[in-house]
């Protein structure tokens, strides 16, 4: 069976997707609602219809020792639980935790999935407790991937589940990750987390889940077994996790508890509904039963899933996790736990989005954009030689360097920002406010003598004011030419490195480059060498588009494969002919390239072309075999 994902739209490591298998198609992040058919309090059917629930989970060992079980073989799981939709089924490993024993053999439990019609079958993984010692994770794991390796011979019509376990053995996650990588299954499913969940052990938890999703071929769904409670689901999916599983709504449920976002209420001890449910809307505190809270807590349970996948789409999913964080200290220990990863974060960090950056607290200074934006101007960016170099403790967008005179500014969280790129996601697109946070002041310091280290050749004045900005234009720069010239050479700068800036080596700036400047907004709009267009500069978010042209100039300057990704030769002809690019045609890619990236489409031999704006980072266009990789915007027709 094959399992296809694309990436509709993404934020920080988590993405929305369209899954496709068999013959269904759903969206990640989702949850497969569980299903105990010995005790069905709300219907399938009623989960799909007022739930919008789109696959479901059970369980084979619980069917196969159910009074069900004769009636569920005959008839299919299908047609007994009447859900036309995927069914999940686990394998019996969960009871081992739960009851501490099973009594089903790992090659019973496949037979017995496939025969009531399971689509996505779990082979029966030991699962690894936080306490284990070392040997006991090790000889579980070995018998996992043995369990694995036969199990994946056996199914041929469902998806295939591999679970990783590996116990508190970061080490042996890892390998456990690598080695379930190697046998390719259709889903990976991170297992033994439940006690750390249950413990609010969430910093642990990121931990685990990090270290196993980087050794992970990211084509594939990642399910996190166990993740039920939506008050972790944008921290999990912000670090990329795909799937969840419920059977904490009914349990809840079961123990009086009421579910909300930011964590749960005894039912027995409110004094309101503080909820927008149909339920919540209609029904009397006093006169909840049993099935009102389940339902009460599945709401809430899929509102969270769209929630999330609406941060994503807003771009602001780290910023919602953050919001979800903020109501315990130990989730917050976890979401704090996550922005540590930032090497990780960055590779999947979208260069661009549609909204702005909101900086609502300290951690904010920690967010993968930050940490981006930072690294750039110490390793891209390299200021102009220039008389005078100027650092203002302020931030405005009309401050235009001139010929003698650089102005640099600061703006929070990010630090020092050349006033030539106060247009440039995401600084030019940030709300903060200034001295609002100590630790962001501290940070602002720490890059003005950094920057002033690493650029102090570049000028040979060099001063540092506060706010004086109209005082210092008068001084030094009012009479001096303005330079919008600079805007250009540093945002390519930033999009592509220092060695992109090389186009210009031997162009007569003066004479051969001319921009075109809007007259509303004052700012550039196109630049042109001589009559042919290189560029223009979006208004939203100050990023250089680069034409057909300027793309051939960059790309010879650049080292291979600096921004580049290679395609089949079969697929050519289509995309001179200006199809976009399909992941599965994908040869090779640049791993450093992020996603929504302007870059260069070349054959095999390095030849351009096309440019295309890229949805996918460099290491997932090579994973990926499906799916669109990059959109296509300027193709070269074959030259006769
Ligand atoms: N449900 C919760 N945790 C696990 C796990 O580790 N393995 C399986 N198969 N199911 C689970
Ligand atoms: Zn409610």
């Amino acid at each position: 069976m094959y399992t296809l994902l694309e990436i509709k739209y993404r934020d920080a490591a988590g993405r929305v997707c369209d899954w496709t298998f068999d013959k269904y198609k759903i969206t990640t992040p989702n949850i497969a609602i569980v299903i105990n058919p010995n005790k069905m309090i709300i219907p399938a059917k009623e989960l799909k219809e007022k739930f919008g629930v789109e696959i479901i989970i059970t369980n084979a060992y619980i069917i196969k020792k159910s009074k069900h079980a004769n009636e569920i073989e005959k008839m299919g799981i299908h047609k007994f639980l009447d859900w036309d939709g995927p069914i999940y089924t686990d394998s019996g490993t969960f009871q081992m935790y739960s009851k501490g024993k099973v009594d089903i053999t790992p090659d019973e439990t496949i037979e017995y999935q496939k025969k009531i019609g399971s689509n996505i079958i779990t082979p029966l993984d030991l699962f690894t407790l936080p306490e284990d010692k070392e040997d006991i994770v090790k000889s579980k794991l070995t018998e996992t991937i043995e369990r694995m390796k036969i199990a994946k011979t056996k199914i041929t019509d469902s998806l295939f589940v591999g679970p990783i376990q590996g116990g508190a053995y970061m080490d042996l996650r890892i390998l456990a990750a690598q080695e379930t990588n190697k046998i390719k299954p259709d889903i990976f499913a991170i297992g033994g987390i439940v006690p750390l969940m249950e413990q609010y052990r969430y910093r642990d938890l990121v931990n685990t889940i990090i270290n196993v999703r980087e050794n992970l071929s990211l084509d594939r769904p990642l399910h996190a077994f166990g993740a039920g409670h939506p008050m972790m689901f944008s921290l999990l999916a912000a670090i990329g996790i795909d799937l969840f599983d419920s059977a904490a709504y009914a349990l809840y449920a079961k123990g009086g508890r009421y579910m909300m976002p930011d964590g749960t209420r005894k039912l027995a001890e409110m004094e309101e509904l503080p909820c927008t449910c149909p339920i919540c809307a209609t029904t009397k505190l006093k006169d909840f039963t049993l099935g009102d809270l389940t339902r009460h807590n599945l709401y809430v349970t899929m509102a969270e899933i769209r929630a999330i996948r609406q941060a994503m789409f807003e771009g602001r999913l780290l910023e919602f996790a953050e919001q979800r964080a903020r109501s315990h200290p130990h989730l917050l220990d976890g979401f704090k736990e996550a922005l540590k990863y930032k090497e990780y974060l960055e590779k999947f960090e979208p260069i661009t989005k549609k909204s702005a950056f909101f900086v609502t607290g300290p951690e904010s200074l920690e967010k993968p954009s930050v940490y981006r934006y930072k690294k750039r101007i110490k390793e891209r960016y390299v200021a102009p030689k220039r008389k005078n170099g100027i650092i203002i403790n302020t931030f405005k967008k009309n401050i235009i360097s001139t010929t003698d005179t650089h102005f640099v500014l600061i703006k929070s969280p990010f630090g020092v920002v050349p006033a030539e790129l106060t247009n440039l996601y995401p600084a030019g697109q940030t709300v903060a406010l200034k001295n609002n946070y100590k630790i962001i002041e501290t940070a602002n310091k720490e890059s003005i003598k950094d920057y002033v280290k690493s650029n102090k050749e570049s000028y040979s004045k060099m001063t540092i004011i506060d706010n004086k900005y109209e005082e210092a234009w008068k001084k030094d720069a009012k009479d001096e030419e303005k330079d919008h010239f600079l805007e250009i050479r540093s945002v390519l700068m930033f999009q592509y490195g220092k060695k992109a800036i090389n186009i210009f080596k031997n162009m007569d700036l003066e004479h051969e480059i001319s921009l075109e400047i809007s007259k509303k907004t004052k700012r550039i709009r196109r630049v042109l060498n001589k009559d042919k267009l290189l560029g223009t500069l979006r208004a939203s978010d100050g990023l250089f588009i680069p034409s057909i042209y300027c793309a051939e100039l960059i790309k010879n300057c650049l080292d291979y494969p600096d921004y580049r990704v290679v395609i089949t030769d079969d697929a050519v002809p289509f995309v001179r002919d200006g199809k976009s690019v399909f992941s599965k045609f994908v040869k090779a890619a640049d791993k450093n390239i992020r996603p929504y990236d302007e870059v260069f489409i070349v054959d095999s031999k390095d030849n351009l072309i096309a440019t295309g704006k890229t949805l996918l980072n460099g290491q997932e266009l090579l994973d990926f075999n499906h799916g669109l990789g990059v959109k296509t915007r300027e193709s070269i027709k074959e030259q006769k």
